[in-house]
């Protein structure tokens, strides 16, 4: 996205005219300029993923796939009709609204389900003190190698599933030893220092670490043995390596952005569908839910969430599964039944239902209803939160099962509608490839929906 009101380095006159005449135009074109040295001029590949766009400070400490790019949530801050003072992001993830609006100095409020990924929002929007951060990272150094994690060891053995920790099942392990004995080391350190502010930031970079200095990749589909892992096999002093290298980049960041103008934040821990009821107005909404292609992206973060110790044992697992929206049939669960407002949901659903034999899992009808049934929720929530002229921005993507493909962006058009929305725009970006084993071809759109509380 251009720049919004400057013009070769210099603010446009004409614009400059307006927007002294307006406080809404004033504040926006002011922090415009802390979000345009965050993000740079670089080239946005599409406005639903960040893949394909030049990496920015911050969201670089962890890649996460599905992150949008901020530049969207500019883009509907700009084009919103009334002033943005709070924006929600009900599925934060990597905390791309939560950041996006403090360089554009708005509130933001987010709610994050995985505790792992609530800490690494948190950590990226709280302001911090980078030389004693330094000091306290180089006394860690100093200490490590003497750190007895024998009872750490024994804990995660006791808790953690057997293929974390070699010999692992069948041969196969995520971590060796010395490699998950030098993380378990560096948690403990972590976990003796006082200020909870600080623990949290290097908690969040140790356990960006965990996955390199593992011997799996991470993918939507959960995780994958490398090629080759066993001779491959990360040293110790890997460990090490990508700490300091990682707290290198990410002081780099919190030095350089110290100064932006708005560093207020809320960050709400757990399941949107309960918490959204807890937040006040705001006038602004724009997030991306999980998409219903039974992806669960407590598999996806399983590595991050039982190193640091975030999951104690399998009920921690179970109910952070619980908690996610249902767009997984991981574990078997009660699935709300499906809206009735969408006339095409109910017809695909029953199509679906006398082909349960061809799916790779007999509740899949029922989880797309329940999917749905969340996203009425969510949405009905949202009504109650947004000011008269408020928007929500909503990322959706399309999933495909036994030849039928359910249009995400058009079935919630309905249910929104029937809550109260006004369609403001249906704007399809991308077409996601479907699964291999039908076709493999990119038939399944991503797209933004625009939707209004007009009233
Ligand atoms: C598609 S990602 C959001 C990506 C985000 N827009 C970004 O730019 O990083 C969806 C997120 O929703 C979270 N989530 C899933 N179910 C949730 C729930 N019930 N309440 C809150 N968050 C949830 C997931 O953990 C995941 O981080």
């Amino acid at each position: 996205m251009s720049k919004l009101f400057m013009h070769g380095g210099k603010i446009d006159p004409v614009q400059a005219r307006r927007i002294s005449a307006s406080p809404m135009l004033l504040r926006r074109a002011s922090t415009q300029v802390d979000f345009d040295a965050w993000v740079g001029n670089r080239a946005i590949s599409c406005i639903g993923t960040n893949a394909g766009s030049s990496a920015i400070a911050f969201q670089n400490w962890r890649h996460f796939k599905e992150a949008f790019p901020p530049e969207l949530i500019a883009r509907a801050v700009h084009e919103s009709d009334i002033d943005v003072v709070k924006c929600l992001d009900p599925f934060g993830g990597s905390g791309t609204t939560a950041l996006a609006c403090q360089f554009l100095g708005i509130h933001p409020v987010t709610i994050e389900v995985n505790p792992f990924l609530s800490d690494l929002i948190e950590a990226k929007l709280n302001p911090h003190d980078v030389s004693q951060l330094k000091r306290t990272f180089a006394r860690m150094v100093a200490k490590v190698q003497t750190v007895d994690v024998k009872s750490q060891l024994r804990e995660l053995k006791s808790h953690a599933p057997q293929t974390m920790i070699q010999p692992g099942v069948n041969g196969r392990y995520v971590f060796f030893r010395d490699v998950l004995c030098r993380l378990l080391a560096y948690r403990q350190l972590i976990n003796r220092i006082h200020d909870e502010r600080m623990r949290q930031f290097f908690r969040v970079l140790l356990a960006a670490v965990a996955v390199p200095v593992s011997n799996v990749t991470i993918s939507g589909k959960g995780r994958r043995y490398r090629g080759g892992w066993r001779e491959r096999r990360p040293q110790v002093i890997d460990v090490d390596r990508h700490f300091a290298e990682l707290m290198k980049l990410a002081l780099d960041d919190v030095k350089r952005f110290s100064n932006r103008k708005y560093l207020g934040h809320s960050v709400l821990r757990g399941d949107a569908r309960q918490l959204m009821d807890q937040i006040g107005e705001v006038q602004l909404a724009v997030f991306s839910p999980p998409y219903p292609n039974s992806a669960d992206y407590t598999d996806v973060y399983n590595v991050e969430l039982w190193t640091m110790g975030y999951l104690k044992g399998a009920a921690d697992n179970r109910g952070l599964r619980l908690d996610t929206l249902s767009s997984h049939v991981q574990l078997k669960r009660f699935y709300p039944p499906a809206p009735t407002e969408s006339v095409l949901l109910t017809d695909l659903l029953a199509k679906l239902a006398q082909r349960r034999s061809q799916l790779w899992h007999p509740d899949i009808p029922e989880m797309l209803g329940a999917y749905f049934a969340d996203m009425e929720n969510v949405l009905k929530s949202l009504y109650k939160l947004l000011t008269p002229g408020g928007k929500a921005y909503i990322v959706l993507g399309d999933s495909r099962y036994a030849n039928l493909t359910f249009p995400s962006a058009k079935i919630i058009t309905s249910i929104a509608g029937a809550i109260g929305y006004s369609v403001v725009r249906v704007e399809p970006f991308r077409a996601m490839r479907v699964a291999p084993q039908q076709g493999g071809r990119r038939e399944l759109a991503e797209t933004l929906l625009i939707l209004r509380r007009d009233s």
